[in-house]
């Protein structure tokens, strides 16, 4: 059956979509500078859980509750299991469309770079190189008794790992809340953004600093900012083009405009 007006506001809606992804495409092709900023939604269709909203519990206990150093002195043994079920997860998970992409670009744009909130590695596994961690990697593991950190992929890993140079207790080598992230990477991230012509945000609530000062020093250095994500975040204020949905799914619409 036609329903005329609402068929008309179907198309048009389609048809912005359409204009609005054109001019993202050609703002990717003329861009010297381009950057992205992905968030645990980069890694939802590779059926990775994100941090926040529903998907966010695990027994009971939201992510802010578990990542804590104090959550790790109270109870390392919770926490390591958390990260033992996160880390299962992640090794069986594949790179979906947006990793693919961002990868893809890398070898189009001599100066693409991909900054992540991500500790689960599959921009590399996708094929990405130039990638800064902000957070660090679940396959690193750190000794709370002597500070050497070194990479363990064992899955399941023993519950409490031990450390391999002085057999203390290792605790996974991400950056949880309340502690800095490693300086370099941070300083690295925040030159990229004020150099930059074309930044993406993909997948990120925006809540967590100062990874989501990231997309603002971009804008106000000049970039046109490029939201995706399914939702409005708390970055869709700064950005120039929301184009809404998962991000595979975007990418691949807008490989394929043509
Ligand atoms: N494609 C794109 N975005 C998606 C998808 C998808 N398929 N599915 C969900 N999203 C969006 C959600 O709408 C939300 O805005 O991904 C975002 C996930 O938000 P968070 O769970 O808050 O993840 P993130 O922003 O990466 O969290 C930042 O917080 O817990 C800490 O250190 C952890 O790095 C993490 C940081």
């Amino acid at each position: 059956m036609m329903v005329p007006g609402l068929d008309q506001g179907l198309g048009e809606r389609a048809q912005a979509r359409h204009l609005l992804g054109r001019l993202v495409q050609e703002r990717l092709r003329v861009s010297q500078r381009p950057r992205a900023l992905t968030g645990a939604g980069a890694s939802a269709e590779s059926g990775i859980p994100v941090f926040r909203g529903a998907d966010g519990w695990w027994r009971n206990r939201r992510a802010e509750e578990l990542a804590t150093p104090e959550a790790f002195s109270r109870d390392p043994k919770t926490v390591w299991e958390w990260y033992d079920y996160r880390r299962d997860i992640i090794a069986k998970a594949k790179p979906n469309l947006c990793h693919e992409f961002l990868a893809r670009m890398e070898n189009i744009h001599p100066r693409w770079h991909t900054i992540t909130q991500n500790v689960d590695g599959l921009h590399q596994r996708a094929g990405s190189s130039r990638v800064l961690e902000l957070h660090g990697s679940i396959w690193q593991v750190r000794c709370t008794a002597c500070d050497v950190d070194y990479e363990d992929e064992r899955v399941p890993i023993p519950i409490l790992p031990s450390c391999r140079t002085c057999g203390g207790l290792v605790r996974p080598g991400v950056v949880w809340f309340g502690e800095s992230l490693p300086q370099d990477v941070l300083q690295r991230a925040f030159a990229l953004a004020e150099d930059s012509d074309l930044f993406f945000v993909v997948g990120t609530s925006g809540v967590v600093e100062p990874a989501a000062s990231l997309a603002r020093v971009a804008k106000s250095a000049g970039a046109f900012v490029v939201e995706i994500n399914p939702e409005p975040s708390a970055l869709t204020p700064a950005a120039d083009a929301f184009l809404q949905g998962k991000a595979g799914e975007v990418f691949e619409r807008l490989l394929g405009l043509g």
